[in-house]
């Protein structure tokens, strides 16, 4: 009984939040299982960038044979922050440095299954930190012979 009312309740949440919000279904679901929040100690790729709304969002990357193996995020944002930058770290998981280019905030947004317009600049946030620590990974990692 308790079990059917939970689904139920979490059914009603469902409806009312895709409604009303303008997010997509994959938001929603990670909006209940939060994931790849947390600092990773010692980056190989890291960077803090603060947005234009003032939360600030980090990226930690850790690569494995040029491709990314572990990832995370840290934001002192909204909720909304808060999804794009687990999206941008579910994103980059698996990715060498040149397919890392196309994890933009739009492909975040595309990802989540849309967001508010009001909300978009948080996907945007998030895109352009992990490009940041994308940089700091390649400009720690320039060959020898090429500096
Ligand atoms: Fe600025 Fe979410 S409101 S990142």
């Amino acid at each position: 009984m308790a079990k059917n009312m939970n689904n139920h309740l979490e059914n009603l949440q469902k409806d009312i939040f895709l409604k009303n919000d303008g997010y997509g279904v994959p938001a929603f679901d990670r909006m209940l299982n939060p994931l790849y929040r947390g600092a990773l100690a010692g980056p190989d790729g890291y960077a803090r960038v603060t947005g234009p709304c003032g939360d600030t969002m980090e990226i930690f990357l850790r690569f494995d044979h040029d491709r990314i193996n572990e990832a995370s995020f840290e934001t002192d944002g909204c909720g909304s922050s808060a999804l794009c930058g687990s999206f941008a770290a579910e994103m980059a998981l698996g990715k060498t440095p040149d397919e890392l280019l196309g994890v933009t905030g739009d492909a975040i947004l595309e990802k989540m299954g849309g967001a508010p317009e009001k909300e978009q600049h948080c996907a945007h946030l998030a895109g352009e930190t992990l490009q940041e620590a994308l940089s700091s990974y390649m400009i720690n990692n320039v060959p020898p012979n090429e500096k």
